[in-house]
Order: C-alpha cells, then sequence, then structure tokens
C-alpha cells in the first residue's frame, strides 16, 4: 500500500543546502491545479504561486487588483497537485505593507487556507517589521527585490532597476537585512547580471533570479511566458520553451473546422 507523501521533498534546509554544493534551484509559477501537476512531474524545485494570475490569468495590466482570496483559491489549487516542490504563495499588494498586524494576519490566512509551504513578499528595509512578524510566527518568508512589479506605479517603467550605484547599493543593504531577519531565499528581478552575482556571494540564503543573470542560484519564469501561450511579452531573459500560442490556436481551429463541417463526433465517438 502506497502512503501519500505528507512532507514536501524540497524544504527551506533542503534549498539551502543546494546553495552550498552549488545546485542551481528551479522555480516556476503555477496558478492551478492540472499545470502545477505537470510541472511537479518535470522535477521542478519551487511552484510559486505568483500575483502574476493577476496579468496571465486574469488579464488585469499589473499585479495590484488580484485579491487575498483570489491568491488563496490558487494556491490551495497547486498544493492539491503536488507532492515533492515546495509551494510558495505571493502576498498580494495591499495585504503586507503599511501595517505589520495587517500582515500577519493576511499571512496566516493564506497559510491556513492554502497548506502552502512559505509565502513571499515584494520589497525590502519599508516592510521589514512585516517580514519580521510574520517570520515570527513560523512561516518561511521569501523576499523579492530589484523590478517588484506591486511597485510598478512608483517605478513607471518595468525597465531594468539598479544600474545606478545608490539603488544597488540600497538593494545589497536590503537583501542582508531580509537575510538577517530570516527570509529563507530571495527572488532578484530585472537587475545587471554582476549585481545579482555580487548579492548572491554576500548572502548564504539563495538568490533566486528572473533577469539576473547567470551569478545567482537558481532561476524563475513565469509559466505563461515560457510556454510561448502569450506571445506579446518578449523581455531580454524570457527564454521561450514552446510556441503553445500556435499549438492552442491550430488545435481551436481544427475543432471549429471538425464541428461546422458535422465531421465531429464520427462513429467511433459516440453512444
Ligand atoms: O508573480 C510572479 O510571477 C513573480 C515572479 C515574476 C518572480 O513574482
Amino acid at each position: 500500500m502506497s502512503v501519500e507523501r505528507k512532507t514536501r521533498i524540497i524544504t527551506t534546509q533542503r534549498l539551502l543546502e543546494m546553495k552550498q554544493k552549488g545546485e542551481k534551484i528551479a522555480m516556476l509559477t503555477a496558478y492551478d491545479f492540472t499545470s502545477a501537476k505537470i510541472v511537479d512531474e518535470a522535477g521542478i524545485d519551487i511552484i510559486l504561486v505568483g500575483d502574476s494570475a493577476a496579468n496571465v490569468m486574469a488579464g488585469h495590466e499589473t499585479t495590484l487588483p488580484i485579491t487575498l482570496d483570489q491568491m488563496i483559491y490558487h494556491a490551495q489549487s497547486v498544493v492539491r497537485a503536488v507532492k515533492n516542490p515546495m509551494v510558495v504563495v505571493d502576498m498580494p499588494f495591499g495585504t503586507y505593507q503599511g501595517d505589520s498586524k495587517h500582515a500577519v494576519s493576511s499571512a496566516i490566512r493564506i497559510m491556513k487556507e492554502s497548506e502552502a509551504d512559505a509565502l513571499k513578499v515584494e520589497g525590502g528595509s519599508e516592510i521589514l517589521e512585516s517580514v519580521r512578524r510574520i517570520l515570527s510566527t513560523g512561516i518561511p518568508v521569501m523576499g523579492h527585490l530589484g523590478l517588484t512589479p506591486q511597485s510598478i506605479h512608483k517605478f513607471g517603467t518595468y525597465s531594468v532597476r539598479a544600474r545606478e550605484e545608490e539603488e544597488a547599493n540600497k538593494l545589497i543593504e536590503d537583501a542582508i537585512a531580509l537575510e538577517e531577519a530570516g527570509c529563507f531565499a530571495i527572488v532578484l528581478e530585472k537587475i545587471p547580471a554582476e549585481l545579482g552575482r555580487k548579492v548572491s556571494s554576500c548572502v548564504k540564503i539563495p538568490i533566486i533570479g528572473i533577469g539576473a543573470g547567470n551569478g545567482v542560484d537558481g532561476q524563475v519564469l513565469v509559466m505563461h511566458d515560457m510556454l510561448g501561450i502569450n506571445t506579446e511579452f518578449s523581455p531580454r531573459f524570457l527564454r521561450r520553451y514552446h510556441n503553445l500560442h500556435d499549438e492552442m490556436l491550430g488545435a481551436f481551429r481544427r475543432f471549429i473546422d471538425d464541428v461546422k463541417s458535422g465531421d465531429f463526433p464520427n462513429e467511433q465517438e459516440q453512444y
């Protein structure tokens, strides 16, 4: 008789070991049961239930509109599907910035209702109090620095961050502060490769990059982007592993033709 696995293979401790041994960490986003199951089967280390769901699942221009309830719904769907990878859930905009008590109750809601393994938050010194409080409840926290999409209205563009020395120095200080607070990993988004390498060597915890070069400890991509479902988004850092947009379009068109011509269903496809 097989026993359902109750604890996942990828833990915060295992990620730390991976960095120490120089084993790269692979992370992908997923938002639903079916695709999370395939990503798990492929052998991914971490699944991120990203607030990029606001863009790719709901069609919003930014990640800001997605709600706590919606993130919990996506997280529950993913957690139900997976056995081995760690499941990290993005805390949505407005649920942890500002009031650290509110941050803790949002964090507890996600963990209780989804049974995910960890949470991710965007920002450095500005959100440190919330990060400390969440960590004090025993919830593992992943940081996110560089281009932080929840601050898009402050930045004004999605261009590369921390090219200037002042912003680069603040980013390094923030990474060290997040590590000292107890974060188990940090995502670095869209920054110069040299800075990514430097941050990774300044901290012991794994640094997972998206457009942060090859000198970091792992890489993350948004599933819909790397599958080529979404053809309008093509930043330099994105490697497309498939052209699913064209595959899906072809399949939908063939189905429509088959229905219109009366070819579907045939004798074998009916009762
Ligand atoms: O929401 C998301 O998908 C993310 C990744 C881009 C890291 O935060």
